[in-house]
């Protein structure tokens, strides 16, 4: 598609609350009907707008446009600086990564055990790809093991559209060599 710039974070949030209120417990639905407008969305300069800045999480300067009260919705972007990849982790919720600038390289994992100890996970990685503007892809649990790593000299960001408040309860972090599987807390990965 392309470029453009003419759909706004603002007009986002609210399609992204109306596909919510019309699919409460389809959250494949809610996945497939947001990721046209995410794809659009990433275009909107807006999105950097300094009103929009917002506290550091794990490290990590943010911009938030959106936290639905009741925790069911979350919009915002996270700045990647180079040299600090995310660990391997997942978001326990359903949710869609975009990328709107820089270059972001994104491995993403499945699980490969049956997922019945919380303290190892088996994982295989599924994709490894270095993903630039207009790029996204969804997270839905188990499916939802990822890392991020900024390639080049430049900050790379990515819009966050999640089902929950990764604020209010835990997740997880994999090494991926020993099985290990470490909860975490904090919105900025
Ligand atoms: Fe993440």
């Amino acid at each position: 598609m392309t470029p453009t710039n003419d759909y706004t974070i603002t007009q986002f949030i609210d399609d992204a609350r109306a596909v919510l209120e019309q699919h409460p417990d389809d959250r494949e639905a809610v996945v497939a009907a947001l990721s046209p407008l995410v794809e659009r969305v990433l275009w909107d300069d807006g999105l950097f707008d300094e009103k929009y800045r917002a506290s550091r999480e794990n490290g990590r300067d943010r911009f938030l446009y959106h936290s639905a009260p009741d925790g069911s919705l979350q919009i915002y972007v996270v700045e990647f600086e180079p040299g600090k990849p995310t660990p391997v982790h997942d978001h326990v919720t359903w949710g869609l990564i975009g990328v709107c600038g820089g270059r972001q390289r994104t491995g993403r994992y499945e699980r490969i055990d049956d997922g019945s100890d919380p303290q190892h996970a088996e994982l295989r990685l599924v994709s490894d790809e270095v993903l630039e503007r207009g790029a996204f892809y969804p997270l839905l649990p188990p499916n939802d093991i990822h890392r991020i790593e900024t390639v080049g000299d430049s900050p790379s960001y990515s819009l966050h559209v999640l089902g929950v408040d990764l604020g209010r309860q835990k997740r997880n972090i994999f090494n991926v060599e020993t099985g290990e599987v470490t909860a975490v807390d904090g919105r900025g990965m």
